[in-house]
């Protein structure tokens, strides 16, 4: 198994380590936090033992103890530590977006390169069966695709926090947080995956006081269709995301989280399509994020990499249609 360093002590960092467990993909023995007494007690919780602790983080990637590290810190710290990272040598898995802008990501890209180390961006939910179960559907009927409407919003946890005066990372622009960056990178990935790179980008925000996009409308323009993303975590929606092929539509339950998916036919009659889904989302990820730097599966990364390249262009276009700028942009 390969040994695992996490950054990040919040509850995705423990689903990675308890899809790492169970998939028996990763081994955890470090974790690095700003504070021993959080790092403890992520510890505690896992009721493992042999787990070394760091709260300096030039100690943390000098240590030999492993050699893979999943950074599930705020958005705009995953540059520099993910940089630091690929400097001592550590394949990284980073939750995506790994960079803020597309400056910090050709910079991670070079380093990754001239170090011989594996840079994954977390995008998990394109691992999963059921995505795969979507990718051969768009695949087969590729020829009749006429466009998609693609939805994620969800009211964050963080908002009532953000509503009372506070300004909680994922609403920040100096931590590279909003609507775009948290879940409509998401549907960007679904875009990129299933649709390719897009010939135009623009988006519409809708500001918050703090300067972050707390919801938006993504329009990504193809050749011969446009795909309409709605994202945000302002509010709730129950939309259900839908591909177009003529006159049959292809539905899944949301844009971010598929947990259903069904054809509605020509007569509008709606069949569920049966697909697999692991209560841990982050099962399928883990194993093959494994599988690629066991086997050093080259043309697997390349292709995972190239999603990720794309992905962050776009996500950057997106953000400069808007007029959405943060701290890390001015930083050079
Ligand atoms: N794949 C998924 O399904 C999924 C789900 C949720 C989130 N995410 C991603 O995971 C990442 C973390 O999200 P989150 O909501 O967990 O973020 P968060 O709560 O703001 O921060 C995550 C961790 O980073 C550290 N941290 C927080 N503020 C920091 C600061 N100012 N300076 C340095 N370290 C800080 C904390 O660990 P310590 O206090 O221990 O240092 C914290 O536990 C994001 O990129 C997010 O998009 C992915």
């Amino acid at each position: 198994m390969i040994s695992l360093g996490i950054i990040g002590t919040n509850w995705i960092t423990k689903q990675f380590v308890d899809a790492s467990d169970e998939t028996k993909s990763f081994k955890l023995t470090h974790v690095y936090s700003r504070t021993e007494a959080k790092a403890q007690l992520f510890v505690d919780d896992l009721s493992k033992s042999n787990i070394n602790i760091s709260t300096d983080l030039e100690q943390f990637f000098g240590s030999t103890d492993f050699d893979t590290v999943y950074i599930a810190s705020p958005n705009s710290l995953h540059f520099s530590q993910a940089k630091l990272a690929i400097e001592h040598s550590k394949n990284v898995i980073v939750e995506k977006p790994s960079a803020s802008n597309i400056r910090e990501f050709t910079i991670l890209d070079q380093l990754a390169h001239q170090k011989g180390v594996f840079l994954i961006e977390a995008a998990r939910h394109i691992q999963e069966p059921i995505f795969k179960t979507v990718q051969e559907y768009v695949e087969t009927n590729r020829d009749q695709l006429t466009g998609a409407t693609i939805s994620y919003m969800k009211y964050s946890s963080k908002f009532d926090d953000f509503l009372s005066g506070n300004t909680p990372n994922v609403f920040s622009t100096n931590f590279s947080g909003g609507a775009l960056y948290d879940l409509g990178v998401y549907t960007v990935y679904d875009a990129v995956v299933l649709f390719g790179q897009p010939e135009d980008v623009r988006y519409q925000a809708e500001f918050l006081s703090s300067g972050i996009d707390g919801s938006g409308t993504l329009t990504l323009n193809y050749n011969d269709f446009d795909v309409n993303i709605i994202v945000g975590k302002t509010k709730n929606s129950f939309l259900p995301t839908e591909i177009y092929f003529g006159k049959k539509t292809l539905l899944l339950d949301n844009g971010g989280d598929i947990t259903k998916v069904s054809e509605a036919g020509a007569k509008k009659e709606i069949t569920e399509i049966p697909t697999t889904k692991s209560d841990n989302p982050m099962d399928s990820e883990s194993v093959e994020f494994a599988r690629i730097i066991n086997e050093n599966d080259q043309a697997a990364y390349d292709k995972l990499f190239g999603y990720a390249r794309k992905v962050n262009r776009i996500l950057e276009q997106a953000r400069m249609s808007a007029g959405l700028v943060f701290k890390a942009d001015k930083e050079y």
